[in-house]
């Protein structure tokens, strides 16, 4: 069926959205809604056919419309949503879902009950990168994973309403989450802020998961480089994957290291090992645009899109323990 949209949110992120989906044959967008008098202009000249309006009630009322795509600040995200899914919408909402574990819950039991799709822009498990990282680990081709280390830091747009965790850490928890897909244990997270809102703009994310895996996030407003890299550090393979880099975003190394322990087991012999590097090829599409189709398909067919609701839950559960961990002196939340 070809659906109509309603999109909220023609900012910086939402003019992405608008594109993709205005490019599939599969939806119509029907209304933008747009409180910003610029961007709304900006969007009547791009999309001649677009209905823009700034009331959201017009969406919502709008018996025609199936689903609602939101791209709004993220302290805005919950009352959106949950007025989209009581309208008896299905509902794509950007990351993180929302500002809030009790929040998530709600939306989630929400769209349950009204059998309404929730979906979350996790944009980054639709690259091509993170498509050939979980291959590469269901194929057992890095072995057992022991470690994740993400650097994401630029000198970024400092967010009124949440902290750079809420801010860019969705990005390395939804990737962590889906190639790992083990059982996490803690989350201890420490961050500053040098501004008068308290908002902290820089701050360190741990997670434990099962089998003595760790994984360690890096976030940062205020780097005078932009840096996007995450190192996966398995048994048998290294992966270094650099977003920044156009083409050659995954280099695979065949490094790693055995030990043994001696009789006094203070003491452990380790034998390095330095081998090729591989550079495999990856799809290049846009990631928004296979999002935006997997939205439509599953919206259709009913079915579970990768991005899903029970996974953003999980990315915001993870935030919200790591704001209490912040707020409490970097203590160790336990997730047991
Ligand atoms: N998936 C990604 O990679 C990615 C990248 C950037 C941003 N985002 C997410 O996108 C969302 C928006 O971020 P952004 O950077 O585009 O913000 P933005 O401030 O540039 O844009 C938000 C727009 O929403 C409009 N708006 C706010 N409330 C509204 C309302 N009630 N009705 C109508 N219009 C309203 C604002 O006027 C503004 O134009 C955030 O949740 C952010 O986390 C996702």
């Amino acid at each position: 069926m070809r659906l109509n949209l309603g999109i909220v949110g023609f900012g910086y992120w939402g003019k992405n959205l608008v594109r993709n989906f205005n490019n599939l044959d599969s939806c119509d967008i029907k209304y933008v809604c747009e409180k910003d008098f610029s961007n709304a202009q900006l969007c009547k000249k791009l999309y001649k056919k677009i209905n823009v309006v700034s009331n959201y009630s017009t969406l919502l009322e709008d018996e025609s419309i199936d689903a609602i795509v939101i791209a709004t600040p993220v302290d805005t995200h919950f009352t959106l949503s949950k007025k989209a899914l009581n309208y008896n919408k299905h509902v794509l909402v950007e990351k993180p879902l929302t500002s809030s574990y009790k929040e998530a819950l709600e939306l989630v039991s929400l769209a349950e009950n009204k059998n309404k799709l929730l979906m979350v822009d996790h944009t980054f498990l639709y690259t091509g990168a993170v498509i050939k990282i979980k291959e590469l680990v269901e194929k057992n081709k890095i072995g057992e994973i022991q470690y994740l280390d993400s650097t994401r830091i630029n000198l970024g747009l400092f967010q009124h309403d949440v902290n750079v965790l809420w801010d860019l850490a969705p990005h390395d928890i939804s990737i962590c989450n889906y190639i790992l897909d083990k059982k996490l244990i803690s989350v201890q997270a420490v961050g500053v802020s040098h501004t008068d809102n308290k908002i902290e703009n820089i701050a360190y994310l741990t997670l434990k998961y099962e089998n003595n895996i760790i994984a360690h996030f890096n976030c940062s407003w205020v780097s005078p480089v932009k840096i996007r890299q995450m190192l996966i550090g398995g048994t048998k393979k290294m992966v270094v994957y650099n977003d920044m880099e156009p083409t050659e975003k995954i280099k695979i190394y065949d490094s790693g290291y055995s030990h043994k322990s001696k009789e006094d087991i203070s003491e452990i012999l380790v034998d390095y090992r330095t081998g090729d590097i591989n550079v495999p090829k990856i799809n290049i599409n846009e990631a928004l645009t296979l999002m935006a189709e997997d939205f439509i398909n599953c919206v259709n067919n009913k079915s579970l899109p990768v991005s899903n609701a029970l996974l953003a839950l999980e990315v915001v559960a993870i935030l919200d323990a790591a704001e209490r961990s912040i707020n409490s002196n970097s203590k160790e939340i336990s997730f047991n």
